[in-house]
């Protein structure tokens, strides 16, 4: 297990704030995305009674850092503070220089190229930061905006990796990609 100091990273208009830095309003993001089908749909942490899920994915936000299994940021408005989003680095393994890139905009904030300048920020971080190689990133087939975010960030798709993800009680195909450091 590796332990990660969270770190503060400025992508234009937006601040990345690690989330045991700023959670002021953690429970209240999550909420909805638990409350919002798009987010439901996309990602099966997001479904299940209300409460118990709220207070895991709180859980794992809070402690991400510590473990290394989940370096989260709230992505917040540099002048209001205002969260629109989160983008996450998952499952990071320095011995291997690798790691997964998973993001959700609040609702009302989509469609404002928030996640177009998240992500690669926090890209960059991993690679000149912690010095990975790759990071992948992976979606079901329906999801079109989680298609475009990968695109519009460079990444490289790689295949169809069959029923590899069980969201709603199904075992879906996740489209993967991935971005490396020489890319
Ligand atoms: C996918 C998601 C993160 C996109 O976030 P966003 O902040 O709205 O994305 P951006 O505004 O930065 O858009 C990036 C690009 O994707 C396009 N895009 C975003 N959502 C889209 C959609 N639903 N359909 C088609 N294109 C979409 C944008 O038009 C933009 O491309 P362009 O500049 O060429 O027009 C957002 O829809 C979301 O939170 N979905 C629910 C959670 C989810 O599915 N997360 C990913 C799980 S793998």
């Amino acid at each position: 297990m590796t332990s990660f100091e969270p770190v503060e990273i400025a992508a234009g208009p937006y601040q990345l704030r690690p989330w045991p830095v700023a959670h002021a309003d953690l429970d209240e993001v999550l909420t909805e995305f638990c409350l919002d089908p798009v987010a439901k749909a996309g990602i099966a942490a997001f479904n299940g009674p209300l409460e118990d899920t709220v207070a895991g994915l709180r859980e794992r936000r809070l402690t991400g850092w510590d473990t290394g299994l989940y370096l989260g940021w709230g992505i917040r408005e540099a002048t209001t503070g205002r969260c629109v989003g989160e983008v996450t680095l998952i499952h990071v393994d320095l011995t291997n220089q690798a790691s997964e890139i998973g993001y959700t905009t609040r609702p009302g904030d989509r469609g404002r190229g928030v996640m177009a300048l998240a992500v690669p920020a926090a890209c960059r971080w991993g690679f000149g930061g912690l010095g990975l190689h790759r990071i992948a990133l992976g979606h079901m087939v329906d999801n079109t905006g989680s298609q475009r975010v990968a695109e519009k960030c460079g990444f490289t798709y790689e295949g169809l990796a069959r029923g590899d993800y069980l969201n709603h009680g199904v075992h879906q195909d996740t489209m993967w990609w991935s971005l490396l450091a020489t890319d």
